[in-house]
């Protein structure tokens, strides 16, 4: 749901050093998809650990809209068992109601794939900040499919999409490396005759081929001259499932780039993901320095996983490599924190894809940053952090409705010289509902 609430400011104190377990809710990327294919397959899938933030609670509400019934099994919140009565491929039908998918744009755009291959027809909308990010990337291709859209000014919500009565299957290049643009294509293929085919130029994460292939789809991924080929068999019928979901990578960056950079610190995060579409940012903070160890290489849900101890210590600057940015390009705004706190300049190229997140993330990075200190170039697709082994503060800092720009600043104001503030830190419920409650337990003065 689009939310009305008054802004609630937050600031971020200097800490004494973090320690302990922490242990980070479940994967937002995965949680989507497994209500959504749960939506889509016959009879009852089973999901635990779904993440139970604001974005996923806007996707199960959209899913019974289209006909599914998506319970919570108990009566405790956090505890993410689900039930979802699915429908069926083809078996959505038209929602009573605009679809309102708050601030998610995995949400809005992967729903918009499913249903746009059936006859339906459904409006979509969101709050300020998902009204002002781009839908042509995905309305252009599912208008390939057969399905006819209505967007404001060509491109925002709302969209309404009128599905295809009779789709036909896509061969379809992304234009930007995105899992959202490949995700909706394959879930709009499901419901199309014979072999969708989508190819993308860089690896992106790659959750929905994945769990595609553990709901019975026909799936396989070739790399080719071309790039990833990745093809789906249409109009299967999908099994359903128990889905264990992981726990959120992007979510654990947050606590782990704490313990980086507040002195004294050594944290254990338990079932990080090392899926290689989404562990970029590790590889990075190894590079750069960072006191890492990985323990109990393991499979959970799917995903393989492992339990990460991290140590502060010192940082040196690194050029990220334009080709790692698809496997961490929610780890940007956090990076860029650590890279001020790090000793010499961190340049970040072919980020362009963050001006089009829940906020213009370079900018509002680089502003923020800027006022509390640091010194910070950016062009259209690039940023640079100058680091020096610290910030000064003292300023606050514009989130944007954007929950990553939030957290970013709570954790750069537990070791800058004076406190940082963020103007509104309500976004965090998007995605890390816990946030707060956890870094408090780890020693992170919070208020
Ligand atoms: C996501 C894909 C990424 C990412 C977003 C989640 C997904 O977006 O930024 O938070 O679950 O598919 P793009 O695919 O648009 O890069």
């Amino acid at each position: 749901m689009s939310h009305s609430t008054q802004p609630q400011p937050m600031t971020a104190r200097r800490s004494g050093p973090l320690k302990g377990n922490a242990l980070v809710p479940g994967d937002k990327s995965v949680s989507h998809r497994a209500l959504i294919l749960g939506a889509l397959a016959v009879g009852e899938t089973r999901i635990t650990g779904l993440l139970e933030s604001q974005d996923i609670i806007d996707t199960a509400r959209a899913m019974e809209a289209f006909g599914a019934t998506v319970e919570r099994v108990g009566e405790r919140v956090g505890e993410g068992e689900w039930r979802v009565q699915g429908v069926g491929v083809g078996g959505f039908s038209s929602p009573e109601a605009v679809i309102d998918c708050g601030n998610s744009g995995t949400g809005v755009r992967l729903i918009m794939g499913a249903m746009a291959t059936t006859p339906i027809t459904a409006t979509f909308t969101g709050d300020a900040s998902l009204s002002r990010r781009p839908m042509r990337r995905i309305t252009g291709p599912l208008e390939l499919f057969g399905a006819q859209v209505t967007a404001r000014e060509g491109e925002f919500l709302p969209v309404t999409i009128q599905g295809a009565a009779d789709p036909l299957p896509l061969r379809y290049h992304t234009p930007v490396a995105s899992a959202q643009i490949k995700s909706a294509v394959l879930l709009a293929g499901l419901n199309a005759p014979g072999e969708t085919v989508v190819i993308e130029a860089e690896p992106t994460r790659d959750h929905t081929e994945r769990m595609l292939a553990g709901f019975g789809a026909t799936i396989r991924t070739e790399i080719t001259h071309e790039g990833h080929v990745i093809t789906l068999t249409g109009r299967p019928e999908l099994r359903p499932c128990t889905v264990a979901v992981p726990r959120d990578p992007s979510s654990a960056a947050f606590p782990v780039a704490a313990a980086l950079i507040v002195p004294g610190s050594e944290i254990r995060v338990e079932g990080v993901s090392r899926n290689p579409t989404r562990d970029g940012l590790y590889h990075v903070l190894a590079e750069m320095g960072a006191d890492l160890t990985w323990e109990n290489d393991r499979t959970e849900g799917g995903e393989p996983v492992a339990d990460l101890t991290v140590r502060h210590g010192p940082l040196h600057g690194v050029t990220v490599a334009p080709e790692r940015a698809a496997s961490m390009i929610d780890e940007f705004p956090i990076l860029s924190v650590i890279a001020a706190f790090a000793e010499g300049s961190t340049v970040m190229n072919g980020v362009a894809e963050l001006r089009v997140k829940e906020s213009d993330r370079i900018d509002a990075m680089a502003v923020g940053l800027r006022a509390n200190g640091a010194r910070v170039e950016d062009t259209p697709d690039s940023m640079t952090v100058h680091g020096t082994g610290g910030l000064q503060g003292g300023a606050t800092v514009a989130t944007h409705l954007d929950h990553r720009i939030a957290m970013s600043f709570l954790a750069a104001g537990l070791v800058s010289e004076r406190p940082i503030t963020v103007d509104d830190a309500s976004p965090i419920m998007t995605s890390f509902p816990d946030f707060v409650a956890l870094m408090r337990a780890l020693g992170a003065d919070l208020g």
